[in-house]
């Protein structure tokens, strides 16, 4: 159902905009949650800090002979692990210093505790640089106690960056679900628009009368007024086709009249002249209105005809009728890989072509006709019919398609039927043409399809 988004589409263009919705929408989240995480925990950090300074100088006791110790190691464990980035230390004047046992180097800056008021600054610690607390408070001999207790930078850095690569991870993950469903929700939405494709296609091929199906309400309208559009438009042609069929007819017998009175003129002396003229404008008279009867008998231009026509079956009865109306000719058909082929035109359009073409090469054949369909893989398609007769000059095929053009008047006919096929070729976009092969004249009908011809 999906199709992927072509330049200039609507699904391009709802893509764009979700994905940067998205973008925008998930890099917000991103900021704002590293942000508040790193204030939290920095504050959180912080809090925990103060807290073990103050237990520190809790736990500190000064010997009698002026050494400091500690009542009881700090309730953290990792002031004991060598180098955990964990550290504390009390100094006083004239006394040893004491550090705690993860300090396994280095010491860190007295000046950091200067006032009874904890304070904190960002300093070099042993392992790095180090968030270093401290305080003051005199010591029972009056000596000034600087408690100082400090943790790695990185420790804090270590915490953010773990939370910042998984909240990465997740909001990827979620982003990346968004577009999907992004996607998602534009095939459905866009769907409709699919069908109604699929029902202008139907509506071309002549499978269907109108646009049908049902439309969601912002395209229903459109449809509604298309149908009517087309509704009307068939109407009208209908109507057409029958005044002109009509005109044709009401014509006939008042040219019949005429005909009749010009034939007995001919025969007195005086008016010979006249009416040998009247005679030949009655007969071209006559043609035309066979030949616009013929056209408005024609489908060509119903918008709704059934417009697929089936090979080889197509051509089946039209043979039948052939060999009725040239019984001493023998005709054959050849479909050597157009079987199950449909081709999108109108089948009564195609038929006649094929009667018109079939008909002349049965009334000049010597004895065979072979109607020939061959179907290439580029999706064009070609119906040859030949014949065993005499065939025409070139000066001959080159008029051949004028209204009236007749070469060879010992055959019956009007000399409607090259013009009439060429003007049916031409309206349903098939290519006409004669030559001469091999035996006697090939006319081919040559229609090239959009797409690949159709088999089912
Ligand atoms: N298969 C054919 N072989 C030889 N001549 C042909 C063939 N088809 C058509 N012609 C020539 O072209 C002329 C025009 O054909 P057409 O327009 O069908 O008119 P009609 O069949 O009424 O004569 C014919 O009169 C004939 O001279
Ligand atoms: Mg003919």
């Amino acid at each position: 159902m999906s199709r992927l988004p072509v330049p200039g589409s609507l699904r391009l263009r709802f893509l764009l905009a979700i994905t940067v919705w998205v973008a925008l929408g998930v890099s917000a989240i991103w900021f704002s949650a590293v942000g508040i995480f790193s204030a939290h925990i920095e504050q959180s950090y912080h809090e925990e800090l103060e807290v073990h300074v103050r237990e520190l100088a809790h736990l500190t006791s000064f010997d009698d002979d002026g050494s400091i110790t500690l009542t009881r190691p700090l309730s953290d464990p990792r002031y004991e692990v060598p180098l955990s980035g964990f550290y504390w230390q009390i100094t006083a004047k004239d006394h040893e210093p004491l550090r705690s046992r993860s300090m396994t180097r280095g010491s860190l800056d007295p000046k950091v505790a200067q006032s009874p008021q904890i304070l904190h600054t960002l300093d070099s610690g042993p392992t790095g640089p180090a968030i270093t607390y401290g305080f003051t408070e005199p010591a029972p001999d009056g000596a000034e106690v600087h408690y100082v207790i400090a943790t790695d930078q990185s420790e804090l850095d270590r915490l953010i960056d773990g939370f910042t690569r998984d909240l990465t991870i997740w909001l990827a993950g979620l982003g990346s679900l968004l577009l999907a469903t992004g996607l998602a929700i534009i095939g459905f939405g866009l769907h409709p628009l699919d069908r109604l494709a699929k029902a202008t296609a139907r509506l071309r091929r002549g499978e269907a009368a109108e646009l049908e199906g049902k439309y969601p309400a912002e395209i229903a309208p459109l449809v509604n007024d298309l149908n009517a559009y087309i509704h009307q438009n068939a109407d009208m042609v209908a109507r057409a086709r029958v005044q002109a069929g009509n005109l044709a007819h009401s014509l006939r017998t008042p040219l019949a009249i005429i005909t009749d009175e010009a034939e007995r003129l001919a025969e007195e002396p005086n008016c010979s002249h006249a009416a040998t003229v009247l005679l030949e404008q009655s007969k071209a008279m006559e043609q035309q209105i066979g030949y616009q009867l013929a056209r408005a008998r024609s489908s060509s231009g119903k918008p709704y005809a059934a417009r697929t026509v089936r090979l080889p079956e197509v051509a089946v009865p039209i043979l039948r009728a052939m060999e009725r109306l040239h019984p001493d000719k023998s005709f054959s058909l050849v479909s050597a890989n157009c079987d199950q082929a449909t081709l999108p035109v109108d089948a009564v359009d195609y038929s006649e072509l094929l009667s018109i073409l079939l008909d002349n090469a049965g009334k000049w054949a010597r004895s065979k006709v072979e109607l020939t369909f061959v179907c290439g893989s580029d999706g064009v398609v070609t119906a040859r019919i030949s014949d065993d007769g005499p065939g025409m000059t070139s000066a001959e095929i080159e008029d051949a398609f004028l209204l009236g053009s007749r070469f060879d008047t010992t055959k019956p006919g009007a000399g409607l039927g090259l013009a009439i096929a060429r003007d049916i070729a031409d309206a349903m976009g098939a290519e006409l043409e004669i030559l001469n092969g091999e035996l006697g004249l090939v006319a081919t009908v040559t229609c090239r399809l959009d797409s690949e011809i159709r088999k089912d």
